[in-house]
């Protein structure tokens, strides 16, 4: 077992994720893009949570999935079904926690430095239509808290988004 960061020096991470649903919320205020509101949720989680180096979207097209909005360094472009992390967490429709993604058989480095993952699927009317995928340079970075609170956020994505209607 790995000892799992803290997410943050005050406060817990439940407080922490009710703050980020508060500000997801209004940032997608009035607006139902779902590539504008995506952007916007990769640069919120990716510049409030810690030990993240990736944070971002793919989205299925053509029976596969497509790099969307992130932030961090340049990523795979492309994901098949039930490949990797982010594959296999769509096919199974579950979030999928990894503490040691070298541990996981078939995970995609796309950096180096990546040493953990949670992909949360992004499910639309019983389908899924992506996954909402972060990474951190630390092992065991997330945990059950952090799959809560980034179902909850992508839940909040899913409704505010022009997407799969
Ligand atoms: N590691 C992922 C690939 C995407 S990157 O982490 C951004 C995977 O195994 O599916």
């Amino acid at each position: 077992m790995f000892a799992t960061a803290p997410s943050r020096k005050h406060g817990s991470k439940a407080e922490l994720y009710n703050e980020l649903v508060a500000q997801a919320n209004a940032l997608f205020e009035g607006e139902h893009d779902f590539v504008a509101n995506a952007a916007n949720l990769s640069a919120l989680l990716f510049h409030s949570l810690e030990y993240l180096n990736w944070a971002g979207f793919y989205f299925l097209k053509d029976e596969g999935l497509v790099l969307g909005p992130f932030q961090g360094k340049p990523a795979c472009v492309r994901i098949a079904m039930g490949k990797g992390v982010c594959g296999t967490a769509a096919r199974d429709r579950k979030t999928l926690i990894v503490p040691d993604v070298n541990e996981f058989p078939g995970h995609i480095a796309c950096d180096s430095a990546s040493k953990s993952e949670i992909v949360v699927p992004l499910l639309r009317f019983g389908k899924v239509i992506g996954v909402l995928d972060l990474d951190s340079p630390n092992l065991g970075r997330f945990d059950a808290d952090d799959a809560r609170g980034l179902e909850t956020l992508a839940d909040v994505f899913l409704n505010a988004a022009d997407i799969g209607d």
